[in-house]
């Protein structure tokens, strides 16, 4: 089949060189130009494990072609994939979906027969009727189909999770439209996704509503530690004695920062918004994005004990600075919060991360990057593990920092409390 992907970012690319390694001809259009010149040189914009190689393998076969030109892209595809970003509209909480409207007339005028309107950005339930509308306003109805299909891979995972995902959910009430879908994915159905059909408002409300609950047990636990901290129980086993009830499940059960990234953040505020506008009120997403929002300060307040509340001129290190590990994504990270407060306290930062520099860090001069990591830990006063790296979870910090009163403070809890007090360490974790 022939497909246009509108949006090459995390999901645009992910997706176009997933399909066009399945035989598909894959154009993936950006306005973006800089990002287009750069993937026709072969230069992967994203940190993504695996990607490089794909995007290479299907751009020199000819079957991923990477243009700025919407119109012959859109004119020569059966079915047009929009992937464009959705994120918060700071006013109101809401998604801002001014991407995924532009991108929608744009569609309208280069519609030349039969072709299936995909979205597989994340977007507020009534979002495809808004799409037909603006469609419809320049094309007969028989000529498209507009389709929810909510993507659900995730970072760092990415081309397992859409080679081999959970499910695919497709919500349409056309026929054709979902036959064809189905046709696309079938090699991915027949390895291991469930295909699952429904309308398509029940498909955009399944992405937020799946986005919203696994927020929820994350910060479930998290709330778990605080008190386990108090109780001086090991959060740790009660998350294993949690998850080996089928029912609860032990995945996003594990203590940690307030959650990041690109999506249960916006996701989370976007689903109580819309639910508001439909006189529901969802209070416990309410109370979860209430929750993460306290953990950010909570987890700085910690830090502030572990040093006594001096902080001046003490030379604090991170280890990782992303959401998570395995992506260069630095949307809603922690991090973005605790470094700008630490240096305003008039400490020193060093932060390494595997995936790079950062230029959200740029502006701040108290703010090093190091490519090294033992370099990066030398005499510091405290190192944060604030990213679960594999790269972090073998070294051996005596060696590395060289001080003897060396204070580690690990968010992951990658670490185990007794080795480090065989080494005289000053160790501190999350709920245990
Ligand atoms: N990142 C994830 O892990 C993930 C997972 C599942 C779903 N999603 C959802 O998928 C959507 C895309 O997310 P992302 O992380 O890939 O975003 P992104 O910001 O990485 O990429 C979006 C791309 O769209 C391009 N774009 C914007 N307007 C355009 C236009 N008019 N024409 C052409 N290109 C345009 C931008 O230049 C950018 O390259 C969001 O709704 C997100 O919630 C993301």
């Amino acid at each position: 089949m022939k497909l246009c992907i509108v949006g090459t970012g995390y999901v645009g690319l992910v997706s176009g060189a997933c399909f066009s390694d399945l035989g598909n001809t894959v154009f993936c259009v950006d306005k973006d130009v800089n990002k287009i010149n750069l993937l026709n040189e072969g230069i992967i914009p994203i940190y993504e494990p695996g990607l490089e190689e794909l995007v290479k393998k299907n751009h020199k076969q000819k079957r991923l072609i990477f243009t700025n030109n919407i119109e012959n892209a859109i004119k020569k595809s059966d079915i047009v994939f929009i992937c464009v970003g959705t994120p918060t509209n700071k006013k109101n909480n809401s998604a801002n979906l001014k991407y995924v409207y532009q991108v929608s007339k744009q569609i309208s005028k280069y519609i030349n027969r039969y072709k299936i309107i995909v979205i597989k950005s994340t977007v507020p339930f009534t979002t495809g009727d808004k799409i037909e509308k603006i469609i419809k306003k320049k094309n007969n109805k028989k000529l498209f189909d507009v389709v929810s299909n909510p993507e659900f891979l995730r970072e760092g995972e990415a081309i397992r999770d859409f080679i081999h995902p959970d499910r695919i959910v497709v919500g349409t009430n056309s026929k054709k439209a979902n036959k064809m879908l189905k046709n696309l994915y079938e090699s991915i159905i027949k390895r291991s996704g469930k295909y699952f059909k429904t309308s398509r408002r029940g498909a955009e409300l399944i992405k937020y509503a799946s986005n919203s609950f696994l927020a929820t047990k994350i910060s479930f636990i998290n709330e778990i530690a605080n008190l386990c901290e108090k109780a001086e129980v090991n959060v740790e086993d009660v998350s294993i004695g949690m998850g080996l009830d089928q029912r609860i499940g032990s995945r996003f059960l594990r203590p940690g920062p307030a959650y990041g990234g690109s999506c249960f953040p916006k996701d989370t505020k976007a689903i109580a918004t819309i639910a508001n506008n439909f006189k529901t009120n969802l209070s416990i997403v309410k109370a979860v994005i209430k929750s993460n929002d306290k953990r950010r300060n909570l987890l700085l307040d910690r830090v502030f004990e572990i040093m006594g509340n001096k902080i001046n001129k003490k030379i604090i290190t991170f280890l990782g600075v992303t959401f998570k590990p395995n992506t260069d994504d630095m949307r809603e990270a922690s991090s973005l919060k605790m470094i700008p407060l630490l240096i305003k306290k008039g400490a020193y930062i060093r932060y390494h991360d595997p995936s790079g520099i950062k230029k959200e860090f740029k502006k701040y001069k108290q703010a090093v990057f190091y490519k090294d990591i033992s370099k990066a830990c030398l005499k510091s006063d405290l190192v944060i593990i604030h990213t679960e790296w594999n790269e972090f979870k073998t070294i051996n910090f005596k060696k590395v920092v060289k001080k003897n009163n060396i204070k580690i403070f690990d968010m992951r809890n990658i670490y185990s409390p007794n080795k480090m007090k065989k080494n005289n360490i000053k160790y501190f974790s999350i709920g245990r």
